[in-house]
């Protein structure tokens, strides 16, 4: 079983000519309100994969709409609270070239408190996987208890924040970084090449497998001082937002079902791919046999 402690969101999309500049008032093309959060997309993106995924997460009474939407989509929600507090939300701008822009209010996703750590820490067993990006709170006293469990840590330090990059990152088996994310992490620039953000997660984390997203360039995978290059399959992004849980919820589905890296990064990098063809975050997240059949066709015209 995966544990995702992830957050859930209600995503407010502005389709816009361009991402707003300062000063500048904008009129919107269209305008939609979803389920998001990199936590719920994730959650989402491994069960429409065929994983088994228990999310954790807190949101407001009023929203139990998007707990359902996760349960149909076969997430275990057993451990999604609704509470009293506003749930997160984000405010997302997509231009017409795909680009997007997120304002972020974490609202019920920051409330966690030592007594749901400790309950995720009861119920989790030996050899789980315990999945957390950096929207929730209580992060730190997490990854020491589930370390001290034995669980497999994979974390996805999104946004990207000083107190991210202070986590004890060591207690992570697998780390999924952006290249803002791994500059963030290793101090270098957000323009330096792929080659070296790798070489300073691997003196940082030496004992991590990363794997290092890229959007249209591709991804790596690195694991000691072994490396692996997944090209990003050719399309033209419509909406890039919830492609990188996209990637991150198939990988984990096929790391579950035991597949080799080089699947896990084929499959995921198949799934990215459709969901930037679409508008939305949650909405945009393909299903199993979309990715299966899309990677089908892939392999057969390079072949013909
Ligand atoms: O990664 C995309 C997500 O980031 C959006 O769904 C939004 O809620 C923010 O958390």
């Amino acid at each position: 079983m995966l544990h995702n402690f992830g957050s859930i969101n209600l995503d407010h999309v502005y389709r816009v000519p361009h991402l707003v500049h300062p000063g500048e008032t904008l009129a919107s093309r269209a305008y939609q309100v979803g389920l998001g959060g990199k936590g719920a997309n994730q959650s989402l993106a491994m069960a429409l994969a065929g994983g088994r995924v228990s999310h954790w997460g807190r949101l407001g009474r009023q929203d139990a709409w998007a707990r359902d939407r996760l349960a149909d989509a076969g997430v275990e929600v057993t451990h999604v609270e609704l509470v009293d507090e506003p749930s997160g939300h984000a405010i997302i701008q997509v231009d017409d070239h795909g680009e997007n822009a997120i304002i972020l209010h974490p609202g019920a996703n920051v409330g966690f408190s030592q007594g749901h750590r400790d309950a995720l820490c009861s119920v989790a067993q030996a050899g789980d996987w315990l999945l957390a990006q950096n929207e929730c709170n209580a992060l730190p006293a997490l990854f020491m208890c589930a370390r001290e469990l034995g669980l497999n840590i994979a974390f996805n330090p999104a946004p990207m924040t000083e107190e991210a990059a202070r986590l004890p990152l060591e207690t992570c088996q697998l780390l999924f970084v952006n290249r803002v994310e791994a500059a963030g992490l290793v101090g270098l620039p957000e323009s330096s090449d792929a080659q070296a953000l790798l070489e300073g997660l691997q003196q940082r984390l030496p004992d991590t497998e990363t794997v290092l997203t890229l959007g249209g360039a591709g991804a790596w995978y690195q694991s000691g001082g072994t490396q692996l290059y997944q090209p990003s399959l050719p399309v033209k992004p419509v909406d890039t937002t919830g492609a990188g849980d996209t990637f991150i919820g198939y990988f984990m589905a096929a790391r579950q079902e035991g597949r080799t890296v080089s699947d896990c990064l084929e499959l995921a990098a198949q799934a990215a791919a459709l969901c930037v063809q679409l508008f939305g975050a949650s909405e945009s997240i393909p299903h199993r046999a979309g990715v299966d059949h899309a990677l089908s066709q892939y392999h057969a015209n390079r072949l013909a």
